[in-house]
């Protein structure tokens, strides 16, 4: 029988610590507040970051929302996170993406300050990563790793591939499981016999956006399956880039789309946003 690692439920329990955390804070006259960018009118952004704003009320994490249309300059939008970054009253910074097409992603998060940098996405941050200690691990991997975690799973030893080679999710995802002693291969859309990797893996993160690929001939028995691809289909549905169904009986574990992945995405924003308020009151505090 496949156990499904439900990401609602593992939410709520870290959700309630952190409230908690922040609760304890408020009580000592110290608010944690995170600021959230939201450039143009993507619907899924729109749909991310009203989710990210409900979840920080849910904690009694402050959130400024500023939204801005798709016309707005990088150099206004430089110039507001470069107030954002003096600051002391916020902690935590994110711009959601993708950003329009006439502004450079890479600069605009370039100059988020790395301290408070929720997402993880910071050069300072991806290096970090990369040499073993960041400030901020990006949140959809952290997110995984801690569904790993919550089923005891040994990662040292184990053969973990992902399907996704993107910087948000399967680039640090692998430094992340590498760091715990896994061994990792990083999938592309340009990789020759993919199931010849998956059909070999303990583990299979998929962060893809290909609605139900991944398929019970794909994967060896007893295997773990996090699924991060969130995508809707013509019904409206969503699913994951997983086939849920088709996987029963074969995987020993697998999240679930909606209610996996995603929710566990969030609560590692918010962890990471109460970790940047208590360092930045440390700085504050000292100067
Ligand atoms: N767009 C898609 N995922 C993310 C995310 O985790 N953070 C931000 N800022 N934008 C995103």
């Amino acid at each position: 029988m496949t156990k499904i690692i439900s990401g609602n439920e593992l939410a709520k329990k870290i959700r309630s610590q952190i409230s908690q955390n922040v609760q304890t804070r408020i009580e000592q006259g110290k608010q944690t507040t995170l600021a959230v960018i939201l450039v143009g009118q993507d619907p899924a952004s729109h749909v991310y970051v009203t989710n990210k704003v409900k979840a920080c009320q849910e904690c009694g994490i402050n959130s400024i929302l500023e939204k801005y249309e798709a016309n707005i300059t990088q150099e206004q939008l430089l110039k507001r996170i470069q107030d954002l970054n003096e600051d002391k009253n916020v902690h935590g910074i994110l711009v959601q993406l993708p950003l329009p097409k006439h502004i450079d992603s890479h600069a605009v998060i370039e100059a988020i300050s790395p301290y408070k940098d929720v997402d993880g996405f910071h050069i300072a941050n991806a290096g970090a990563l990369m040499t073993g200690n960041p400030i901020f691990k990006p949140c959809t991997p952290y997110a995984c790793m801690k569904m790993l975690e919550s089923i005891n799973y040994e990662i040292k030893g184990a053969y973990a591939v992902i399907v996704g080679a993107s910087n948000i999710v399967g680039k640090p995802m692998a430094l992340l499981l590498l760091q715990q002693g896994a061994t990792v291969t990083i999938c592309n859309s340009k990789t020759k016999d993919l199931a010849a990797h998956t059909q070999m893996a303990d583990i299979v993160i998929m962060a893809v956006g290909r609605p139900n690929m991944l398929k019970a001939e794909h994967i060896k028995q007893g295997a773990v399956i996090i699924d991060v691809g969130i995508n809707r289909l013509e019904n409206g549905k969503l699913c994951g880039d997983a086939d849920f169904k088709d996987l029963q009986d074969k995987a020993a574990f697998i999240t679930p789309v909606p209610g996996g992945v995603g929710p566990m995405t969030i609560t590692m924003l918010l962890q990471n946003t109460l970790e940047a308020a208590s360092y930045l009151d440390k700085i504050n505090y000292n100067t």
